[in-house]
Protein backbone atom coordinates (compact mmCIF):
# COMPACT_ATOMS: atom_id res chain seq x y z
CA UNK A 1 0.00 0.00 0.00
CA UNK A 2 1.23 3.72 -0.99
CA UNK A 3 1.81 5.49 1.77
CA UNK A 4 0.02 9.40 1.66
CA UNK A 5 1.98 12.34 2.56
CA UNK A 6 1.46 14.28 5.29
CA UNK A 7 1.71 17.72 6.18
CA UNK A 8 2.81 18.02 9.47
CA UNK A 9 0.82 20.55 11.49
CA UNK A 10 2.48 23.38 13.32
CA UNK A 11 1.35 22.11 17.11
CA UNK A 12 1.67 24.96 18.77
CA UNK A 13 -0.14 27.09 16.03
CA UNK A 14 -3.28 24.76 16.90
CA UNK A 15 -4.99 25.11 20.40
CA UNK A 16 -7.50 22.61 20.07
CA UNK A 17 -11.00 22.63 22.36
CA UNK A 18 -11.84 18.83 22.82
CA UNK A 19 -13.67 17.17 25.50
CA UNK A 20 -11.12 14.13 25.83
CA UNK A 21 -13.23 12.03 27.91
CA UNK A 22 -14.26 10.04 24.95
CA UNK A 23 -10.82 9.02 24.48
CA UNK A 24 -10.30 7.47 28.18
CA UNK A 25 -13.38 5.77 27.53
CA UNK A 26 -12.06 4.23 24.11
CA UNK A 27 -8.87 3.32 25.72
CA UNK A 28 -11.12 1.72 28.85
CA UNK A 29 -13.24 -0.46 26.43
CA UNK A 30 -10.06 -2.23 25.25
CA UNK A 31 -8.65 -5.30 27.15
CA UNK A 32 -5.56 -2.96 28.23
CA UNK A 33 -3.66 -0.03 27.87
CA UNK A 34 -1.55 -1.75 24.99
CA UNK A 35 -0.03 -0.11 21.81
CA UNK A 36 -1.08 -3.36 19.98
CA UNK A 37 -4.67 -1.78 20.05
CA UNK A 38 -3.28 1.22 18.38
CA UNK A 39 -5.25 0.95 15.13
CA UNK A 40 -8.54 0.06 16.25
CA UNK A 41 -8.17 2.88 19.11
CA UNK A 42 -7.29 5.47 16.31
CA UNK A 43 -10.46 4.60 14.21
CA UNK A 44 -12.73 4.34 17.46
CA UNK A 45 -11.03 8.06 18.14
CA UNK A 46 -11.89 9.10 14.56
CA UNK A 47 -15.27 8.01 14.79
CA UNK A 48 -15.93 9.94 17.52
CA UNK A 49 -14.26 13.17 16.32
CA UNK A 50 -14.60 12.59 12.25
CA UNK A 51 -10.28 13.23 12.38
CA UNK A 52 -7.93 12.56 15.07
CA UNK A 53 -7.70 15.62 17.11
CA UNK A 54 -4.07 16.73 17.92
CA UNK A 55 -4.77 16.66 21.71
CA UNK A 56 -6.67 12.95 21.39
CA UNK A 57 -3.18 11.85 19.67
CA UNK A 58 -1.11 13.45 22.70
CA UNK A 59 -2.71 11.55 25.19
CA UNK A 60 -2.11 8.47 23.02
CA UNK A 61 1.12 9.15 23.02
CA UNK A 62 1.26 9.22 26.99
CA UNK A 63 -1.16 6.04 27.71
CA UNK A 64 0.29 3.71 25.21
CA UNK A 65 3.60 4.95 25.83
CA UNK A 66 4.15 5.44 21.74
CA UNK A 67 5.91 8.22 20.12
CA UNK A 68 4.34 10.45 17.24
CA UNK A 69 6.33 9.43 14.77
CA UNK A 70 4.64 6.03 15.28
CA UNK A 71 1.46 6.99 15.40
CA UNK A 72 1.66 9.21 12.35
CA UNK A 73 3.42 5.83 10.75
CA UNK A 74 0.01 4.41 11.11
CA UNK A 75 -2.13 7.01 9.80
CA UNK A 76 0.11 7.56 6.79
CA UNK A 77 -0.88 3.92 5.65
CA UNK A 78 -4.53 4.48 6.37
CA UNK A 79 -6.57 6.94 4.08
CA UNK A 80 -9.34 7.06 5.95
CA UNK A 81 -7.27 8.35 9.42
CA UNK A 82 -7.45 12.22 8.93
CA UNK A 83 -5.58 15.02 11.15
CA UNK A 84 -7.90 17.51 9.69
CA UNK A 85 -11.05 18.22 10.47
CA UNK A 86 -13.41 16.98 7.23
CA UNK A 87 -16.26 18.75 5.64
CA UNK A 88 -19.65 17.44 7.00
CA UNK A 89 -19.64 14.91 4.22
CA UNK A 90 -16.95 12.86 2.38
CA UNK A 91 -17.16 12.76 -1.50
CA UNK A 92 -15.55 9.47 -1.97
CA UNK A 93 -14.97 10.07 -5.95
CA UNK A 94 -14.14 6.44 -7.39
CA UNK A 95 -10.89 7.14 -9.62
CA UNK A 96 -11.03 3.27 -11.05
CA UNK A 97 -10.37 2.29 -14.39
CA UNK A 98 -14.00 1.90 -15.30
CA UNK A 99 -14.97 4.94 -13.51
CA UNK A 100 -12.70 7.42 -15.24
CA UNK A 101 -13.28 5.92 -18.96
CA UNK A 102 -17.20 7.24 -17.83
CA UNK A 103 -15.98 10.64 -16.64
CA UNK A 104 -14.77 10.54 -12.90
CA UNK A 105 -12.20 13.18 -14.17
CA UNK A 106 -15.02 15.53 -15.58
CA UNK A 107 -17.12 15.14 -11.98
CA UNK A 108 -14.02 16.18 -10.26
CA UNK A 109 -13.44 19.39 -12.51
CA UNK A 110 -17.29 20.25 -11.78
CA UNK A 111 -16.46 19.70 -7.96
CA UNK A 112 -13.43 22.16 -8.37
CA UNK A 113 -15.24 24.54 -10.61
CA UNK A 114 -18.38 24.87 -8.06
CA UNK A 115 -16.61 24.00 -4.49
CA UNK A 116 -13.01 25.23 -5.38
CA UNK A 117 -11.32 21.73 -3.93
CA UNK A 118 -9.17 19.07 -5.18
CA UNK A 119 -8.68 15.41 -3.91
CA UNK A 120 -7.95 16.39 -0.44
CA UNK A 121 -9.05 19.29 0.10
CA UNK A 122 -12.01 20.92 2.30
CA UNK A 123 -14.19 23.75 1.29
CA UNK A 124 -14.49 26.92 2.66
CA UNK A 125 -17.64 25.99 3.97
CA UNK A 126 -16.85 22.60 5.80
CA UNK A 127 -19.37 20.43 3.59
CA UNK A 128 -17.52 18.21 1.50
CA UNK A 129 -14.09 17.15 1.85
CA UNK A 130 -13.33 15.45 -1.54
CA UNK A 131 -11.28 12.15 -2.04
CA UNK A 132 -10.64 9.68 -4.46
CA UNK A 133 -10.97 6.02 -3.97
CA UNK A 134 -9.86 3.37 -6.13
CA UNK A 135 -12.19 0.86 -7.62
CA UNK A 136 -15.40 0.96 -5.44
CA UNK A 137 -16.44 -2.29 -6.56
CA UNK A 138 -19.83 -2.12 -8.71
CA UNK A 139 -17.88 -1.18 -12.23
CA UNK A 140 -21.18 -1.71 -13.98
CA UNK A 141 -23.15 1.58 -12.29
CA UNK A 142 -19.58 3.78 -12.86
CA UNK A 143 -18.93 6.40 -12.18
CA UNK A 144 -19.40 5.94 -8.96
CA UNK A 145 -19.00 7.79 -5.57
CA UNK A 146 -19.73 7.62 -1.83
CA UNK A 147 -21.11 10.94 -0.04
CA UNK A 148 -21.16 10.00 3.79
CA UNK A 149 -23.30 7.27 4.11
CA UNK A 150 -24.75 7.23 0.58
CA UNK A 151 -23.44 5.35 -2.61
CA UNK A 152 -24.68 6.65 -5.75
CA UNK A 153 -24.07 5.06 -9.02
CA UNK A 154 -24.06 5.81 -12.94
CA UNK A 155 -23.79 9.59 -12.27
CA UNK A 156 -24.26 11.53 -15.53
CA UNK A 157 -21.36 14.04 -15.11
CA UNK A 158 -22.60 16.69 -16.11
CA UNK A 159 -25.83 16.51 -13.65
CA UNK A 160 -23.47 15.50 -10.91
CA UNK A 161 -23.28 18.87 -9.38
CA UNK A 162 -27.29 18.31 -9.16
CA UNK A 163 -26.54 15.53 -6.79
CA UNK A 164 -23.95 17.30 -4.55
CA UNK A 165 -26.14 20.35 -4.35
CA UNK A 166 -28.60 18.05 -2.42
CA UNK A 167 -26.62 17.90 0.91
CA UNK A 168 -27.00 20.38 3.16
CA UNK A 169 -24.98 21.54 5.97
CA UNK A 170 -28.16 21.31 8.40
CA UNK A 171 -28.68 17.93 7.48
CA UNK A 172 -25.99 16.10 8.25
CA UNK A 173 -25.98 13.62 10.60
CA UNK A 174 -24.79 14.51 14.47
CA UNK A 175 -22.26 11.53 15.68
CA UNK A 176 -22.77 9.15 18.55
CA UNK A 177 -20.57 9.46 20.73
CA UNK A 178 -21.48 6.55 23.06
CA UNK A 179 -22.62 4.31 20.13
CA UNK A 180 -18.74 4.37 18.74
CA UNK A 181 -17.31 3.51 21.65
CA UNK A 182 -19.28 0.88 23.02
CA UNK A 183 -18.96 -0.62 19.08
S1 LIG B 1 -13.83 1.47 -11.26
FE1 LIG B 1 -15.30 2.61 -10.14
S2 LIG B 1 -16.52 1.06 -9.23
FE2 LIG B 1 -14.98 -0.05 -10.25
Amino acid sequence: MEAKNIEVVDQESIEEEIDLEPVHKILDSFPSQDRRYLIPILQKVQAVYRYLPDKAIQLLMEVLEITRAEIFGIISFYPGLLITEPGKYIIKLCYGTACFVKGANIIANKIHETYGIHPGDTDQTKLFTLQTASCLGNCGAAPMCIVGEDTHGTIDPDKSIELFGSYKLEDAPEQQTEEVISK
